[in-house]
């Protein structure tokens, strides 16, 4: 589905009439790489790029669209894993990349007003010149933007200690698809004043409009930072281990998993594991006191020793700290490197149930003759299982491993997603979890806040 020619022009000329200098690209060579993303869906070209460069230019471009019905589709780093910037109707790809100032920092109030084209990393480098910081990380902060990091409410390692994004935006400057711009939330430690919009337009996905300015809660920055990498011989026992941690007292910021298929697809690029080992945990703990935080780390270690861990390795400085994620950083784009093609999920199950859920969706891959990989988050329930593919001609029975590990996930009591967002690479499996009268709900609000279904149409919702 594309926009005829003659309503594209009409909204380059109106747009140009307001605002002579704006940066629109029809240019096939220029808009190719806003036809992709990270979630491996496919390529969705826009017919017209913009690159703006103010909230006037975004309020005017999308109360445009709504006139003259044109599909918007908000972009940032493209780095996203649900599709969620993918122009699937073609139409007009809004990038915020240019919009990347940081607005103001304030040690007093702890926060920081960003606008989207902000990268994750420079808004956590500025609050760390303060002793402050800002958690969030979905593993990509050297590239993803603030941006990207509120349309999909992004997570990553750290989420467990910290929480995500929705925990530490707290106010929006925020265009509705109808072009009108609202200022919602707080620059206050609390607020609780009318509905809390913040929390509804944080992970919207796109879906209910744009934000054009980014105010953060910052907290103070731990000083002490220690990792531990604890090997097992499998991934139940490792998984088993991670559930007794949390009970034991323990507050680890990061408990990430990599099961047997992770650690071979990054063998030889430095990770201590022994031979025997089928899987990791990357443990990491914070505090203010490195007696105390290396104490608590050993307690860690022995509590894993229990589910017959073999020898971990902590590590040693900064360095081999920083080697340890590099690594990590390195899975997802290594797993695709073993068969070629990966759909990776991010699906959350209660924490009792992680050892189960693997074991259920290799089972499956198993089935289908497919390898489900897991890595990610397992401290949180969060696993980022990938089903491995080489094909097109696979594609129906990876498809039938999706599904059934979607079922599982419902059964088990979680959800579908823990930090990639629905997007288009999950709207249909979304009945699976919530039913009819829920989704009809959450279809009235998108409507009452885009009339015109112009803002990332076809995303979350079929
Ligand atoms: C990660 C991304 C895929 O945790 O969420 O690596
Ligand atoms: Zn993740």
């Amino acid at each position: 589905m594309t926009v005829p020619t003659e309503r594209l022009d009409a909204f380059q000329t109106a747009l140009r009439a307001s605002f002579p200098d704006v940066v629109l690209s029809t240019d096939v060579q220029t808009l190719a790489p806003y036809a992709r993303d990270e979630s491996d869906l496919g390529e969705f070209p826009p017919q017209l790029l913009m690159l703006a460069t103010n909230t006037a230019q975004v309020s005017r471009a999308l109360e445009l669209a709504t006139e003259l019905h044109i599909p918007v589709t908000p972009v940032g780093a493209r780095s996203g894993k649900s599709g969620g910037s993918l122009p699937i109707e073609g139409g007009l790809a809004l990038s915020l990349e240019k919009m990347n100032r940081i607005v103001e920092v304030n040690a007093h109030d702890l926060l920081m007003v960003v606008q989207p084209g902000v990268l994750t990393a420079q808004v956590d480098e500025a609050a760390a010149a303060l002793g402050l910081f800002y958690p969030p990380d979905p593993n990509s902060a050297g590239y993803c933007t603030m941006g990207g990091n509120v349309a999909e409410n992004a997570g990553g390692p750290r989420a467990l200690k910290y929480g995500v994004t929705r925990d530490y935006v707290i106010g929006l400057e925020w265009v509705l698809p109808t072009g009108q711009v609202v200022r919602v939330g707080r620059r206050t430690g609390k607020g609780v004043a009318g509905y809390d919009l913040v929390a509804l337009f944080v992970g919207s996905e796109g879906t209910l409009g744009i934000a054009t300015e980014i105010t953060v809660k910052l907290i103070p920055r731990p000083r002490v930072v220690k990792t531990a990498l604890i090997p097992f011989r499998n991934v139940s026992d490792a998984a088993r281990a991670l559930s007794s941690v949390l009970t034991s007292g323990l507050w680890p910021r990061t408990l990430e998993l990599l099961d047997e298929v992770a650690l071979k697809a990054i063998a030889g690029r430095g990770l201590p594991v022994p031979p025997e080992a089928g899987a990791v945990i990357i443990a990491e703990l914070d505090g203010n006191h490195e007696v105390g935080v290396l104490s608590e780390l050993s307690m860690l270690v022995d509590q894993c020793a229990s589910w017959a861990s073999l020898e971990a390795v902590v590590a040693q400085d900064e360095s081999q700290r920083e080697r340890l994620w590099a690594v990590r950083r390195e899975v997802s784009p290594a797993l695709r490197a073993l068969t070629g093609k990966k759909i990776s999920e991010d699906i959350v199950v209660p924490r009792s149930k992680v050892p189960e859920a693997i074991e259920r969706f290799k089972a499956a891959g198993a089935r289908a003759g497919l390898i489900v990989a897991t890595y990610g988050h397992a401290g949180d329930g969060n696993l980022h299982s990938n089903v491995l593919y080489s094909t097109r001609a696979d594609w129906p029975r990876v498809e039938a491993v999706l599904q059934e590990m979607m079922a599982i996930t419902v059964e088990l009591g979680g959800t579908i997603t823990g930090e990639h967002g629905i997007g288009l690479a999950k709207r249909r499996f979304l009945p699976l979890e919530q039913p009819l009268a829920l989704r009809e709900l959450q279809k009235k609000l998108k409507v009452s806040f885009d009339p015109s279904d112009c803002m990332n149409p076809g995303k979350i919702w079929e």
